[in-house]
């Protein structure tokens, strides 16, 4: 959960550098650091605390003067955040540096073994102890790849690593296993990163590194070979976004962006899904129509707020394909003995890809011979990759670490998965698939009505800004829609909050409601409407301030709520797709009212890499 960057080229390393990290810094901000070959040293600069506090360390872009380097932006994991255990870290000469996301997990071992060899520690960090193997493996009379090869082959746990050399100016080693490395091919300049993002204005062509491969990274070459040493084809990859889909382009927040792109993004997930009949077109998922004809059950695994498309899409795999499922959190899934077999479908979740436990859930799956459908936002990640089948979303790249766009999505695309699963299995005729594909196609322009009334949902979020309890309510599909609005709004205005189903109020948590306590309920029209209803008013007659999400025209429960806040009429299942939005919107402006800093919020990180 950390962001790695290094460069080796004819340039100053230091601002691209930079530039890399402030593109990485979703991935992690406690820390950040960088190492650049200077006058024949290896110059380093670290600090606690987001990437302004290096940047004002280093005073000025030429502080360092180098052309080949490496740069580290942390999440922690072992050791606290301070300077001292910032990346990145040095072997006893001060001659390796190294970078690295993931966990030694054997480090404490090694620490021992090479502490009793002489070497001497200076952070309490794992990733200190691959400096000093590098530099045992050196002083071997290895050659420097080879010594970081040699070093690779005794760590156990997860590791994308980047390695400089003061004896080997202009190169940049850089190795992966489980956690995810690219590299990229400039001209005269080559890179390697965590994401293509680091280098996108360098750029779009590189490679994707497997496990357990280790690239070389000169001006002039990118080299991949194995542990052994000997050359490998590595996957290339042509990156087919933009920058500027990674700026905030005049928005405040790139959350505020995020949730204006997503008109766009879901109609961009449904395009090209279905021909002029409205049927689905799927075929780019890798599985055969007789394969999913043989599925007699279905498992989703998710994490967060992937886990809440999961859940709106039980709902609508069942309705419409009489399938069963379940539903579960991807760290709980493999640990519990799941009965899976040939017949499971498993359908993973994940906006990145490269979720730990996600992973580790479809691996397990997979080994358990069940077949494995992924829904992913980003091309060539981890679990799409060892998947059966993928099915991408297509919101561009997500920067905010509160997932936005890429859930309304992810909710699309799911919403296309069970569609085609009862098409493919005949349980819905022809035309029941083409009139919902039709309610699906009005959704951007309702999501973009919804945006508009924003101004609306900020009035109500400035006067509840200082409730330190929440509750988010709902039934049915506005249920997994409480879920996630609690999380929005925990995750990004630091409040308490809880999202239960509007029933199971009575069986506890009612006992938390005070005189104004805001309680927000997901109220849609649909088939539980009435018993809905008699929920708001248990928790009314409490002293709650109801904050409803209700349709335009919806005249009953404007009697009931404190504040109502439209949504226009869609179809039950697909009410989380325009419902979303206010939810969205109400903890951005809380978030906002109360000073937080949005994008990267406290302890967070926008890819959770370890387990
Ligand atoms: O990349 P993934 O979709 O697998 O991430 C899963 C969760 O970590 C993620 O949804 C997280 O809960 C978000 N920060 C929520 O906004």
């Amino acid at each position: 959960m950390c962001g790695i960057v290094g460069y080796a080229g004819n340039q100053q390393a230091l601002p691209i550098l930079l530039e890399g990290l402030r593109r990485l810094e979703y991935r992690g901000y406690d820390s950040a650091g960088v190492a650049v070959l200077d006058g024949g040293e290896v110059q380093v600069v670290r600090r606690a605390g987001k990437l302004e506090a290096l940047e004002q360390a280093l005073g000025s872009d030429t502080a360092l003067n180098g052309v080949s380097g490496i740069g580290h932006t942390r999440w922690a994991t072992h050791g606290q955040p301070t300077d001292r255990n910032a990346h990145p870290h040095l072997d006893c000469s001060g001659r390796v540096a190294v970078i690295h996301n993931g966990i030694i997990e054997n480090f404490y071992t090694l620490r021992q073994q090479l502490e009793a060899d002489g070497h001497r520690f200076a952070s309490q960090t794992d990733t200190e102890c691959v400096a000093h193997l590098v530099e045992g493996a050196l002083a071997e009379g290895l050659g420097f790849a080879d010594a970081v090869r040699k070093a690779l082959k005794r760590l156990e746990g997860s590791f994308a690593l980047a390695v400089l050399h003061q004896g080997d100016p202009g190169v940049v080693v850089g190795a992966k296993r489980d956690l995810p490395l690219v590299a990229g091919r400039g001209e005269g300049e080559n890179f390697v990163a965590s994401d293509f993002a680091a280098f996108l204005d360098h750029t779009k062509d590189g490679v994707i590194l497997e496990d357990d491969q280790v690239v070389v990274a000169t001006p002039e070459r990118l080299d991949v070979t194995d542990l052994d040493g000997d050359p490998v084809e590595a996957y290339e990859h042509h990156v087919d976004w933009d920058l500027s889909a990674a700026e905030k382009g005049g928005y405040e927040h790139f959350m505020l962006k995020e949730m204006h792109e997503q008109p766009l993004a879901i109609k961009q997930t449904l395009e090209g899904r279905t021909d002029p009949q409205g049927r689905l077109l799927l075929d780019e998922l890798r599985m055969s129509e007789d394969e999913l004809r043989e599925v007699d059950k279905v498992f989703v695994v998710a994490c967060g707020t992937a886990y809440h498309s999961g859940l709106v899409a039980k709902y609508a795999i069942e309705h419409w394909t009489r399938l069963p499922v379940e539903i579960e959190i991807a760290s709980e899934f493999r640990y519990r003995d799941p009965v899976l077999d040939r017949n499971t479908l498993v359908i993973a979740i994940s906006q990145s890809g490269e979720t730990a436990d996600t992973l580790g859930a479809v691996r397990y799956a997979r080994r358990q011979r069940a077949r494995v459908l992924t829904v992913c936002n980003t091309v060539g990640a981890s679990i799409p990759r060892e998947s059966d089948a993928v099915l991408y979303t297509r919101a561009g790249p997500e920067v905010c670490v509160a997932a936005t766009k890429t859930f309304a999505t992810q909710l699309a695309a799911m919403y296309l998965v069970a569609l085609y699963l009862a098409q493919v299995r005949g349980t819905m005729f022809t035309d029941e698939v083409a009139s919902v594909v039709r309610e699906l196609e009005q959704v951007p322009g309702k999501v973009e009505l919804c945006l508009e009334r924003s101004d609306q949902v900020r009035k109500v979020a400035e006067q509840y800004k200082d409730a330190h309890d929440w509750l988010f309510l709902g039934r049915h599909v506005g249920y997994p829609m409480a879920l996630e609005g609690a999380l929005k709004l925990k995750e990004i205005s630091y409040l308490h909050a809880e999202g239960y189903p509007a029933a199971e109020l009575k069986h506890g948590p009612i006992a938390l409601i005070e005189d104004g306590t805001p309680v927000v309920v997901v109220h849609p029209s649909s088939h539980v409407y009435a018993k809905m209803l008699t929920n708001i008013q248990e928790v009314a007659a409490r002293g709650a301030a109801i904050i409803a999400i209700a349709e335009d025209g919806d005249r009953e429960v404007a009697a009931h709520a404190t504040h109502v806040l439209r949504v226009p009429p869609t179809a039950q299942l697909l009410a989380p797709l325009v419902c979303l939005i206010p939810l969205q919107l109400l903890s951005y402006h809380v978030a906002v009212a109360r000073g937080c800093p949005i994008d990267k919020p406290r302890n967070l990180a926008k890819s959770v890499t370890v387990e």
